[in-house]
């Protein structure tokens, strides 16, 4: 992978500044906005695109979201709703997922008068019905259901199996008359999220169409079961180990508006919830190379920080790309070792063989101690997912260019 030249200059500034730490995340939005802008002209009209926090809380990326005009915020947490609120959207642009919502956030939720809380247990709709109730009030619903079928070629199935996410398909077409049947709720739809990280347009648009005809059943099953909204989740793949194989959204688009023709589904909402798809490409994460040596015939590259700033790599056991970005510092004595053209590993200063910040052995054209070792596509669960607080180093800066 290749940095643009102003990324680089940028980074070559940063690391150059002897105020700055020698770890942070520089973040360039123009991306994220691009793809919102692009999606927004060429997905079906009945589709909303709400942007999934989780990916990257900062606030910079729920701006882009909404000057760039996304439909709204997906939320797994009260915290993550008192950020979108504060980053300027209202409550109706909020839609909640997510198992295990306490009482607290479910009472917020109604508070607020959110968009969609979308449920995902039996318990949960009894909690929210019977605080619905206590407050006299109604709040409108999906329901997410774990389908019974695997995506293939996905990074992580959330389907299929026993899950903590949604109800068992079987469960859900046996419980709807109960849900239905909840005084204060008001059920809208379904929400299907079954794989994340899908490169292969056919196999998320087979989650679709899977969706569709749950759908037809339900309602042929049940009265009052109409599923205006249908919910997709997430999944657009984001191509990290740089096979060429990206995500065509224009084949998506194309797709899906035939799909929803072909289920004369034209009168309905549809949502997708984004996460690395937008944000991905919209960071990077930078750390001085402090060390080289050499270990058993292997180098050994230790950077500043590892997996407790960037700990998405390792936790996923996938390389990022790794550009080296040159710095040019004086060596810190004559013969230092550095990497010339070489499988080596790279790493940061923790004590356990778990700080790696690539997975797998990783080439390295040319490196030397000073230069700055850039994790591309770490726009997208990166800092957030990390694990900042251990062995007390400081935790990289955000920068905004
Ligand atoms: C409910 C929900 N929606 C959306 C997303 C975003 O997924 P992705 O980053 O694959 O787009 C996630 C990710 O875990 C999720 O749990």
């Amino acid at each position: 992978m290749e940095l643009d030249p102003k990324i680089t200059e940028k980074i070559q500034t940063l690391a150059a500044d002897p105020d700055m730490p020698r770890s942070f995340y520089l973040y360039d939005m123009t991306a994220m906005r691009t793809k919102i802008a692009q999606l927004k002209d060429i997905l079906p009209a009945q589709v909303d695109i709400y942007y999934a926090m989780k990916a990257n809380p900062h606030e910079a990326f729920l701006k882009t979201a909404k000057d760039s005009g996304a439909a709204g915020i997906e939320i797994a947490s009260l915290g993550e709703g008192e950020k979108t609120l504060a980053a300027g959207f209202t409550p109706d642009q909020i839609i909640f997922t997510g198992p295990g919502k306490s009482p607290e956030e479910l009472e917020w939720a109604v508070d607020q008068e959110i968009r969609t809380v979308h449920i995902e247990s039996m318990a949960e709709a009894h909690r929210l019905n019977a605080l619905c109730a206590a407050k006299g009030k109604t709040q409108d619903i999906l329901v997410r259901v774990n389908p019974n079928f695997h995506i293939h070629g996905a990074q992580a199935n959330f389907s299929g199996d026993s899950s903590k996410l949604g109800l068992d398909e079987d469960l859900f077409r046996t419980c709807l008359p109960d849900i239905l049947a909840l005084d204060h709720l008001n059920f809208l739809g379904l929400h299907v999220y079954s794989a994340s990280g899908i490169l292969k347009v056919e196999d998320l648009l087979e989650n679709c169409r899977r969706v569709f005809k749950l759908a037809r059943e339900i309602e042929a099953q049940y009265q009052g079961s109409t599923c205006d909204v249908i919910d997709f989740g997430g999944g657009f793949g984001i191509d990290y180990l740089e096979t060429g194989a990206d995500f065509s959204p224009e084949k998506y688009a194309d797709e899906l508006s035939k799909l929803i023709d072909q289920f004369d589904f034209s009168g309905r909402k549809f949502v997708i919830e984004l996460g690395r798809y937008l944000t991905a490409d919209s960071g990077w994460y930078c750390t001085e190379i402090l060390d080289i040596k050499t270990s058993l015939g292997k180098k050994q590259v230790i950077c500043d920080g590892g997996a407790h700033h960037f700990r998405r790599p390792v936790a996923l056991g996938i390389n990022h790309p790794l550009v080296i970005v040159p710095m040019n510092a004086p060596p810190v004595f004559d013969g230092q070792e550095s990497v010339d053209d070489e499988m080596v590993f790279i790493g940061g200063p923790l004590c356990n063989t778990a700080d790696k910040l690539a997975p797998k052995d990783i080439y390295i054209e040319k490196a030397q101690i000073g230069d700055i070792a850039v994790l591309c596509l770490a726009g997208a669960y990166g800092r957030s997912m990390s694990h900042l607080e251990f062995l007390s180093h400081t935790p990289p800066p955000e920068i905004v260019v």
